[in-house]
């Protein structure tokens, strides 16, 4: 039986804007099991990387409830909310987010650092996850002589190093082709498979519908669907 990672309720968010404010979340419900890739699927505005940011501490919202991990997140104080984000979640973002001065060894080293690892075991780690990601063979370039995709795969590798419980990938493939698109999708199938992560996938790219098990609709701060189905590509 599948583990809840994460529990939501009540998810409310607005932004000001002038004299007026916009609703973002409409009191949300939503859940998502260790194991799982969870999509959140939605047109550009209808409140997915506000949901994201509310799902994973990085922004609070103005009511509601988020259970992380059995913690209830929110009423955490602000200092364990970056605990809990550091040790426990990897984020994956459509800018891949690199240090153009690194390689890719030490983009990803430099994290496991931050979680207290020493200098060799950060780089057994490091380097295992590029591995895994099958960068093995450019572990020493720097991001501006990697491709789209592979600068996505350091990125990957940086956020799965850890074996992160909850893994939150925001339109990742959108800046990627096809072909690499597929390749990122896999590693994300895989890190809920193989490692047990909560995968919450934030798309609008309907391709990449065959590798989740569940597909949530999220329109106008509001969840209109929500269907369970098979994975297509099981984790290779
Ligand atoms: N910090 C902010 N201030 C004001 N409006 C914002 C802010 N962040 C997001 N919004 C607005 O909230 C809506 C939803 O944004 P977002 O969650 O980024 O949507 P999506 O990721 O689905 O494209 C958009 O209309 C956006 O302009
Ligand atoms: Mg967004």
């Amino acid at each position: 039986m599948s583990q809840t990672a994460i529990r939501a309720s009540g998810l409310y968010k607005r932004f000001r804007t002038g004299k007026t404010y916009i609703e973002v979340l409409k009191r949300i419900e939503f859940d998502c099991n260790h194991g799982e890739v969870t999509m959140v699927m939605g047109p550009s505005g209808s409140g997915k990387s506000t949901l994201i940011a509310a799902l994973s501490g990085l922004l609070r919202p103005d009511e509601g409830r988020v259970e992380a991990l059995g913690d209830s997140l929110w009423n955490m104080p602000a200092g364990k909310i970056d605990k809990f984000r550091l040790d426990n979640c990897g984020f994956i973002f459509q800018g891949f987010n690199l240090f153009p001065a690194l390689t890719a060894l030490q983009q990803v080293q430099i994290v496991l650092k931050y979680q207290g690892l020493d200098a060799a075991a950060a780089r057994k780690r490091a380097s295992g996850a590029l591995e895994e990601v099958g960068l093995g063979p450019r572990m020493h370039q720097r991001p501006d002589s990697l491709s789209g995709g592979e600068k996505q795969r350091v990125a990957i590798a940086r956020a799965i190093a850890k074996n992160p419980r909850l893994l939150f990938a925001d339109e990742p493939t959108s800046a990627l082709d096809t072909e690499n698109g597929v390749v990122v999708t896999r590693l994300l199938r895989r890190a809920a498979t193989e490692h047990g992560a909560a995968v919450i996938c934030v798309t609008h790219d309907p391709r990449l519908e065959a590798f989740a098990d569940r597909v949530i609709h999220i329109e106008d701060g509001r969840i209109t669907d929500d269907v369970r189905r098979t994975p297509a590509m099981a984790a290779q």
